[in-house]
């Protein structure tokens, strides 16, 4: 992890968030490099399940949210972690993480008290100034609340929303009355959540303000089986990762949750992991949350959110089942699965659809003026149509060695027999190899690589 943590700083993926005056615990910014992965992660996703399937729509719901959509939603009560203070040095940390750093036991949905007993039971000390001086468990809240300066009194408390999915609820009938879906179909949004978490992340693993990328699928369970259709969505989101992603199925799990950890609003879930460096951790997470959202919603807003099935014509609360990941998850994935060290080179293997720059194009040397135009102009023309890096500082090794760590699967080299017969080097990120191929073939050869 500290190499892939080196990597990523001193190539323009992400920093720690506000840097520049010491760091904000549990916050990155994205540079150059992340920002392109973030979009092209976002766009994949995207084009997979909204533009290509045709029975899920799109939404961008507000991410300050009226306070009552959270305490129906079950958040305001129940979304909470066990925390637990050093009284020494002051650290604070999760009750249960602590356990399951030391201990390696998995205690989800373990109560307080039972967490209390098992760190005082087994003395545990504080990882950081390894003293046994803690305070009692206790939950904390993790969601956001946010105050409009512009509304008076209760119409102006509100959250940041502590999961993408409660827009989508809260926007049901919206969708149903102003656009032409029909059961079963599912709604989908990609954006910021914010989560108060209390233990320091790995990396962008866990971090307080993350993007997700939900999809409530809604049904009829009269004529739909729950159980098929979850299994459906396994193999979706296997799919998704394993032939889209390239991600390596060796590093890829499945686990159920137990009926302690299960969240409460949900029947059935399963994580899709991930053996990151830290172990294998939840990257994708699949639940049937039944209709409990809706009738929630209904019961707070006083609302009518029935609707009437097409084949059936009774008017129904629709059930759910909820694929949802986390766009920084995917990407931290994506680093850890494409790092690779090769006979004294560092790579970075993820699919070409993903990296940041498609191909970097260099003139062989920087001072000769026909060279440097002539490769300024295949740059000019590739960049209409693709992420294009332009590098014509220091030597080749060290340029290719730049776009190694970076991923750019193709570089395209311009030299002296360029200007003779207009054809190019290109020379392949994982294998190192070159071959030289004409101008007027690059665009076809790259939109290839792309698919
Ligand atoms: N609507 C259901 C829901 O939010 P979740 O398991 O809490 O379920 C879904 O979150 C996904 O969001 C997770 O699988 C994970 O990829 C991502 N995620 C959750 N909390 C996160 C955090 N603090 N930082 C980064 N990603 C997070």
């Amino acid at each position: 992890m500290e190499k892939i943590s080196a990597l990523v700083k001193r190539r323009g993926f992400m920093y720690p968030g506000s840097d520049l005056y010491g760091g904000l615990a549990n916050t990155y910014d994205y540079g150059p490099m992340g920002a392109e992965l973030l979009r092209n992660i976002r766009d994949l996703w995207w084009t997979e399940f909204i533009q290509k399937r045709g029975d899920i729509v799109g939404l961008d719901a507000s991410l300050i949210s009226h306070h009552k959509i959270w305490v129906a939603s079950g958040h305001v009560a129940s979304f909470a972690d066990a925390m637990v203070d050093c009284k020494n040095c002051k650290l604070r940390v999760r009750a249960d993480h602590l356990i399951e750093d030391v201990l390696e036991k998995n205690v989800e949905g373990t109560t307080v008290e039972e967490l209390d007993k098992i760190i005082q039971d087994n003395k545990m000390l504080c990882p950081n100034c390894k003293k046994h001086e803690w305070t009692k468990v206790r939950k904390f809240n993790l969601l956001f609340p946010v105050q409009l300066g512009i509304v008076e009194g209760e119409q102006g408390y509100g959250y940041l929303r502590g999961e993408t999915a409660q827009g989508i609820f809260i926007n049901f009938k919206n969708v149903v009355d102003s656009t032409r879906v029909r059961l079963p179909f599912g709604m989908a949004q990609l954006g910021k959540s914010f989560r108060n978490e209390i233990t320091p992340g790995k990396s962008v693993f866990r971090t307080v303000e993350f993007e997700q990328g939900e999809i409530e699928y809604f049904f009829n369970p009269q004529n739909q089986n729950w159980e098929v259709l979850f299994e459906q969505w396994k193999k979706a989101m296997w799919e998704f990762v394993v032939g889209k992603l390239e991600i390596n199925q060796q590093n890829l799990r499945w686990r159920t949750h137990g009926d302690k950890e299960r969240s409460f609003y949900s029947k059935r879930t399963e994580d899709l992991e991930y053996n990151f460096p830290f172990g294998f951790k939840e990257l994708w997470g699949l639940a049937y949350r039944t209709d409990y959202d809706l009738r929630q919603h209904i019961q707070y807003s006083g609302k009518d959110l029935h609707i009437t099935d097409p084949i059936t014509n009774e008017k129904i609360i629709p059930h759910v089942i909820e694929p949802a990941v986390g766009i920084n998850r995917i990407l931290l994935m994506i680093l850890c699965d494409g790092y690779t060290e090769e006979n004294n080179r560092i790579y970075l293997r993820i699919t070409p659809k993903l990296a940041p720059f498609k191909a970097a194009v260099f003139p062989l040397v920087a001072n000769k003026e026909d060279l440097v135009d002539k490769a300024k102009s295949v740059y000019d023309e590739l960049k209409v149509h693709f992420m294009i890096a332009w590098d014509d500082r220091g030597n080749i090794g060290k340029r290719y060695a730049s776009q190694d760590e970076i991923g750019t699967p193709f570089c395209i080299t311009i030299d002296y027999q360029t200007l003779e017969n207009n054809s190019v080097t290109v020379r392949f990120r994982d294998t190192g190899e070159q071959k030289r191929i004409n101008i007027s073939e690059i665009k076809d050869y790259l939109h290839k690589a792309l698919v």
